[in-house]
């Protein structure tokens, strides 16, 4: 019979107390007893007995509402920012419309696209400045575009907008009246972050999350904002009807809370690990590392000059050494083959521990490609 292709994720998630989780973007940062307080409290309560209140907790959306400092925009909840994205597809595209996307890109956005009929017109930003620019955008819309998606920063490549690129997309958007979908589940963690809801209010849909910025992945909550109007187009799609889960709610609320006191702090580790990454990766023949700093919590090292293969590193590198960062593929269909990403909001000893895995692995991978087949 013959051997099953290894399940990164099953390993993982069997060996979770020993991994260094590097591969998803996940931020290990905040400090614990902050949602570990709130959470407790519920569950001491037994508010998992009732449903939530459907609309949200409304010190939650107050909250949510000054974090992004766009006022008049209301912000709806979802379980993360992933169902969220697939109402905002299925509300407003239909077959044959376009989308204005890039490759690599968070493909997960793409497969809704196009379950909803519609198709990506994918932009290659695989070289510098490895984003979308408003020139690129402007030339790549025609007849049946209805929307530009803008991911800021982006996940994989850890590039970000500067503001006057984001304001040139949304003026384009509002010029030619598409949605422009603005995925910012990594703000917190920009350069220089800057909604496009500012500049084209009418225009714009921002998909937000808590999974990033404060440490929730795991509990599922997220959300969009747009036009009143928007919001209760787009809502006909929930299918969450009775309300997101209350103690991901609670959670948020607590984070979300106290958010202005850790913040930076996350925001200073994520950075220095980003250094770091960089070096180690960069100092590894055949490897370089195309955006730097990263405007994200994340970066691509890219692995084609070593001849290796993304996969086989992701899986030395879990298996060996229980560090775990992530193959390209499902991030790029032209250029996924070339490299592995690596997520950064970790604990320093994680990054201490893919300094030393990420060069043994490739030398690894490298002897055994070397060594006489055996017979
Ligand atoms: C660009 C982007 N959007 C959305 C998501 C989904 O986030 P959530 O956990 O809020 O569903 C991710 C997760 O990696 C992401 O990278």
């Amino acid at each position: 019979m013959a051997t099953p292709p290894f399940d990164a994720f099953r390993y993982a998630h069997a060996h979770r107390r020993e991994v260094a989780w590097m591969s998803q973007n996940t931020n290990h940062l905040v400090p614990p007893q902050i949602v570990r307080e709130a959470v407790e409290g519920a569950l001491r309560e037994r508010r998992y007995e009732g449903y939530p209140y459907a609309s949200g907790d409304p010190e939650l959306l107050d909250l949510v509402r000054a974090d992004l400092g766009i006022p008049g925009l209301p912000p709806f909840l979802t379980a993360g920012g992933t169902e969220s994205l697939y109402m905002i597809a299925r509300a407003l595209l239909g077959p044959g419309d376009e989308v204005v996307s890039s490759d690599p890109s968070y493909f997960i956005i793409h497969r809704f696209i196009e379950l909803s009929g519609a198709r990506t017109r994918n932009l290659d930003i695989y070289a510098p400045p490895y984003r979308l620019t408003a020139d690129r955008v402007r030339e790549a819309i025609g007849p049946k575009t209805r929307m530009i998606l803008l991911i800021d920063p982006l996940n994989p490549i850890g590039s970000g907008y500067p503001r006057e690129e984001v304001r040139a997309i949304a003026e384009i958007a509002h010029d030619h009246h598409l949605t422009l979908l603005n995925d910012v589940t990594y703000r917190d963690f920009s350069r220089e972050p800057t909604l496009a809801a500012e500049f084209a209010p009418e225009e714009t849909v921002t998909v937000w999350s808590v999974s990033k910025n404060c440490g929730l992945a795991g509990l599922r909550i997220g959300g969009f904002s747009a036009t009143p109007d928007r919001v209760r187009a787009i809502a006909r799609y929930n299918t969450n009807d009775l309300g997101v889960n209350v103690l991901a709610q609670v959670a948020a609320l607590a984070a979300l809370r106290s958010k202005s006191k850790w913040i930076g702090e996350v925001v200073r580790q994520t950075r220095a690990n980003g250094e770091r990454v960089t070096a180690t990766a960069s100092s590894v023949e055949g490897v370089t590392v195309p955006v730097h700093p990263s405007w994200a919590n994340m970066t691509i090292l890219d692995v084609a000059g070593t001849g290796l293969s993304p996969e086989a590193i992701q899986e030395e590198m879990l298996r060996v050494h229980g560090v775990f960062v992530r193959s390209g593929n499902y991030l790029s269909a032209t250029h996924g083959g070339k490299f592995v990403r690596a997520s950064f909001s970790n604990p320093p000893g994680d990054i201490d521990r893919f300094a030393t895995a990420f060069p043994e692995s490739l030398r690894a991978l490298r002897a055994r490609a070397m060594a006489p087949a055996a017979v």
